[in-house]
């Protein structure tokens, strides 16, 4: 079965009523789910959607465990981070570039056919100095493999926490949006978090985000953990421990769906906020409305 990603030649829109028919029975397909390791997930990945032969830049490189099991001579790599851990990716034979801002890279408009994008995505490595930066003393190579190890200094009007981690995610996708060529690939990954107890669903975030850049999105995969996280110093559960993350692909390409609906807060979202706590009115359909397959329906 064919299933490797060819270079783009569709600059049309996608016609989502027409339907190849034959093709054989199988069941040697790609998973959109998986437990294991970011190597093995990655590899799956880049087959389906990365097209042998394109240029493919690699922006947050860290120490490579994403190209461990992509064949040398698929792509032609670029390799770069803002804090580069090694020099050389010795299996692909690429230097890796250092001080090089996902936000802002030296490539021309339209010029990739794929970039790899994964950004430090917990909020803990956004702190505002290094001690309180997450993965200190035993997991400080934690902190070293995930992030720039570097404190994010406080601005002015600037995004803290988990909006900083959204943020960097907001305007290194704008920038792949630029360098990409039409029909370009964008793959990132991320986990969601619980972030000053308030449930952070970083995947949604990025593909309203990203779809209102204008991106379509192409697949998604979940990535769960093979061992059991635990929690320290726990005094009361209140959200699922996360053991998953997800694999984003996203293509600059026309498209007319969208996944992002846009709904007025229902009446009985707005009369109990007004009687009670006025607050609520900031989270439009905070657990008020359920969508149906045919319609929008206020719940019962
Ligand atoms: C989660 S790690 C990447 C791991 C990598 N995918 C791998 O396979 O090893 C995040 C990386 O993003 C880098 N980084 C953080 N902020 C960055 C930025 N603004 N521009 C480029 N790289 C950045 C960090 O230095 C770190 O190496």
């Amino acid at each position: 079965m064919n299933r490797q990603a060819t270079l783009f030649t569709i600059l049309e829109p996608i016609n989502l009523e027409k339907r190849v028919q034959g093709g054989e029975a199988t069941t040697d397909v790609i998973l959109s789910a998986a437990v294991g390791g970011n190597a093995e997930m990655f590899a799956e990945v880049a087959e389906l959607h990365l097209p042998i032969g394109g240029h493919v830049a690699d922006v947050t490189y860290g120490k490579g465990v994403f190209w461990q099991n992509i064949p040398k001579g698929h792509y032609s790599l670029q390799f770069s981070d803002i804090d580069a851990k090694v020099a050389r990716d010795f299996n692909h034979d690429v230097a890796v570039r250092n001080n090089i801002d996902c936000r802002q890279l030296p490539f021309e408009n339209s010029w990739l056919d794929g970039l790899v994008l994964d950004p430090p995505y917990m909020e803990g490595l956004f702190r505002r100095d290094t001690e309180h930066l997450a993965g200190s003393g035993t997991h400080s190579a934690f902190r070293d493999s995930y992030s720039s190890g570097q404190a994010t200094p406080a601005l002015e009007g600037e995004p803290k926490w988990h909006d900083a981690v959204t943020d960097l995610y907001i305007k290194a996708g704008r920038e792949a949006y630029r360098v990409l060529k039409p029909g370009g690939v964008l793959i990132t990954k991320c986990q969601d978090e619980v972030s000053a107890n308030q449930q952070r669903l970083t995947h949604v975030e990025i593909i309203s985000a990203y779809e209102s850049l204008g991106f379509y999105t192409k697949d998604l995969f979940v990535l769960v953990r093979p061992n059991r996280p635990g929690i320290s110093r726990l005094k009361t559960q209140i959200h699922a421990r996360k053991n998953h993350s997800h694999f984003l692909v996203f293509q600059k390409i026309k498209h007319k769906i969208s996944n992002i609906i846009h709904l007025e807060p229902s009446p009985l979202a707005i009369m109990e906020s007004s009687s009670t706590n006025k607050s609520l009115l900031k989270i439009p359909l905070a657990g008020f409305v359920t969508l149906t397959n045919e319609a929008i329906k206020p719940a019962c």
